[in-house]
């Protein structure tokens, strides 16, 4: 078992800030797939989805699984929000579902400081319908990806990253 955990679930949900906390937490190192993706395309997301579209897209995600399937352990994933589509995802680590409602997930986006930019980086963010709709259709598939399941209303990303230990370690301690 290649010890890692991988974080999933829907845009702004807070992925990537609870992966570092995590990191901080556990002395794990953490990556994050769409900075992969970004880095080895050597374009922004944005940009990936405007030129080529969300099908190429998709097989850079696709590529980048297999990529920290073959090279990453003991460390913390945190993924974009149509990652939980790989197909080794099971295969990569322990799946974690961080949760929150959508309107909570675009209050938390609406009143941070960084607002505009995080929206603006997010081509599946643009419609705000669309993206109800989005969150509506994935949300059992998020369930039934995930070993665990968290729900992060209210909490600080530290305070995530604990109840993921604890949830890990009572899950083991099971088996
Ligand atoms: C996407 C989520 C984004 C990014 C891309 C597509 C999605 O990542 O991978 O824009 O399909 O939900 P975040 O979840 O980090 O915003």
């Amino acid at each position: 078992m290649k010890d890692n955990i991988v974080l999933i679930g829907f845009m702004g949900v807070g992925k990537g800030r609870t992966a570092r906390a995590l990191a901080a937490r556990t002395g794990m190192y953490a990556v994050d797939c769409d900075d992969l993706i970004e880095s080895m395309a050597n374009m922004k997301i944005k940009a990936i989805f405007e030129t080529f579209g969300e099908g190429h897209f998709r097989k850079l995600e696709q590529s980048t699984a297999k990529w920290l399937e073959d090279s990453v352990k003991s460390t913390v994933i945190s993924s974009g929000g149509g990652f939980y589509k790989v197909r080794n995802l099971k295969k990569l680590g322990k799946i974690v579902y961080l949760h929150a409602d959508f309107e909570e997930i675009l209050e938390t986006i609406r009143t941070d400081a960084r607002a505009e930019k995080k929206i603006r980086k997010r081509p599946l963010l643009q419609d705000l319908d669309k993206a109800k709709k989005l969150f509506a259709e994935r949300l059992s598939y998020y369930r039934q990806a995930a070993d665990i399941e968290i729900a992060v209303t209210g909490l600080t990303a530290e305070q995530v990253a604990k109840e993921i230990c604890t949830a890990l370690d009572r899950k083991k301690k099971k088996k």
